[in-house]
């Protein structure tokens, strides 16, 4: 069997016996997962300008969905939302499959179909066009991730988009070490799985704290995540990690245009770098060397996530220009986003050891607290005049614009037009 074959199979068998990410179908009882990328409001607006329809059906592919986070968010973000439309979830592990059926079926959701196979096959088993494809920490995975996102790109609507997760090559620093020595004293082939994340486990205690995975401190996963984090993190027979650039020029090969990475803020030296002469000197440099300068500048980003559209749609991210706009919170209520806001000053924003300041504008705690998704910034405004008759609209604009700006760089707030009411 050649070297891809061989990793093929192993990888296919490590997805079989230990379902990534581990979950137990009963705890849907008690709580939603949320993130990026794929929640509905978000696509909307990174996606579809703000301006899908959202009455019309709206069909969602998530290849390698493993145990199910993403098609969960997904279909229920659709059934709340009253979307029309499917979620299909494509895994070639047949038993994260089982898990994710069960727990649809503890959510009660009827919008998901389940296919089994490899996403290369994906023109055959689960032929487009989609509005929306997921495919997050998968196409890392492949032998050859080009002609896998190429593969998917192909299945995408022209209006269509895609959010993707990949490695971080910076942030990961240390977990590639583990798994060259773990290729030494755990190798695939002449150990028993168990015993290989046994390996792994007393190799990662008994590191010094030289060690890389120790100096790095922010690979968490084997410790939280059980045997299935262990194996995915040390033991994976087959993963790499992206650089920005990597990851630019890897979405232009398949021929599709980046739209943004989650969160913007993460990418943009603007938000990171406090050195006024050193900004200075990264201000002439476009967006893609700014942001691989803002990677190593941090140097913490485990993960990239990042929307990405095909090259010939020019759909550009809705502005706060239109007082139509209405204004929405991403996986948080008003009331709770209000409630951890101050009225201005600075909020602190923290992300993997990393603390960043921002300041936010005297009104933020009640604009946040007004932004319920269904107001628009007319609206809002004349809320805010309920309270504080004098302020005009331009003087309201110049504070919202200022929260704007940090909630859409840390990805809390997203925009729409109307008439996408579901
Ligand atoms: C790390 S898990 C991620 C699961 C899920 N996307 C998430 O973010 O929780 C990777 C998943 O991709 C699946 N996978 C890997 N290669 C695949 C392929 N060629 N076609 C379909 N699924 C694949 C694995 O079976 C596994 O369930």
């Amino acid at each position: 069997m050649s070297d891809s074959k061989t990793r093929d199979r192993l990888v296919r068998s490590q997805y079989e016996s230990y379902p990534y990410p581990k979950r137990d179908p009963a705890d849907e009882r008690t709580r939603l997962i949320t993130g990026s990328p794929s929640n509905i409001p978000e696509v909307n607006h990174y996606v579809f300008g703000g301006r899908r329809d959202l009455t019309a059906p709206f069909n969602a592919l998530v290849a390698g969905g493993g145990t199910g986070d993403a098609v969960m968010m997904l279909a229920q973000n659709m059934t709340d939302l009253g979307i029309p439309g499917e979620v299909v979830h494509l895994d070639m592990s047949g038993p994260s499959q089982a898990i994710a059926k069960e727990r649809a079926e503890v959510r009660g959701l009827s919008n998901i179909r389940f296919v089994e196979g490899s996403l290369l096959d994906v023109s055959d088993i689960a032929p487009g066009p989609w509005d929306y494809i997921d495919c997050c920490g998968v196409l890392h995975h492949l032998e050859d991730p080009d002609a896998g996102l190429a593969a998917l790109s192909r299945q995408l609507a022209p209006n269509g988009g895609i959010g993707i997760m990949v490695y971080g090559t910076y942030g990961r620093t240390g977990v590639y070490h583990m798994q060259d020595m773990l290729r030494t004293l755990a190798p695939s082939d002449g150990m028993e799985d168990s015993d290989r994340v046994d390996t792994a486990k007393r190799l990662a205690k008994a590191l010094p704290t030289t060690a890389w995975l120790n100096r790095n401190g922010l690979i968490r996963d084997h410790l939280h995540g059980g045997d299935p984090g262990v194996y995915d993190l040390f033991l994976h027979s087959r993963d790499r990690a992206y650089t920005v650039p990597q990851i630019a020029d890897w979405v232009a090969g398949a021929g599709m245009r980046l739209v943004t990475f989650i969160e913007p803020f993460l990418y943009d030296p603007n938000w990171l770098v406090r050195d006024p002469r050193l900004l200075k000197r990264l201000e002439p440099f476009d967006a893609i060397t700014r942001a691989a300068f803002a990677e190593q500048f941090t140097g913490n980003l485990k993960k990239h996530v990042f929307y990405a559209v095909r090259q010939d749609n020019d759909v550009s991210v809705l502005t706060t220009d239109s007082p139509d706009v209405i204004p929405g919170l991403v996986n948080q209520s008003a009331a709770e986003a209000a409630e951890l806001m101050p009225s201005g000053g600075q909020i602190v924003v923290s992300t993997e050891g990393l603390k960043v300041d921002m300041p936010v504008p005297p009104l933020a705690r009640m604009l946040v607290g007004l932004c319920d998704g269904k107001t628009s910034l007319a609206e809002i405004h004349a809320r805010v005049q309920e309270k504080r008759p004098e302020m005009d609209y331009a003087t309201f604009k110049v504070q919202f614009d200022a929260l704007y700006k940090v909630m859409s760089a840390i990805n809390r707030m997203v925009l729409r037009m109307p008439a996408n009411d579901g």
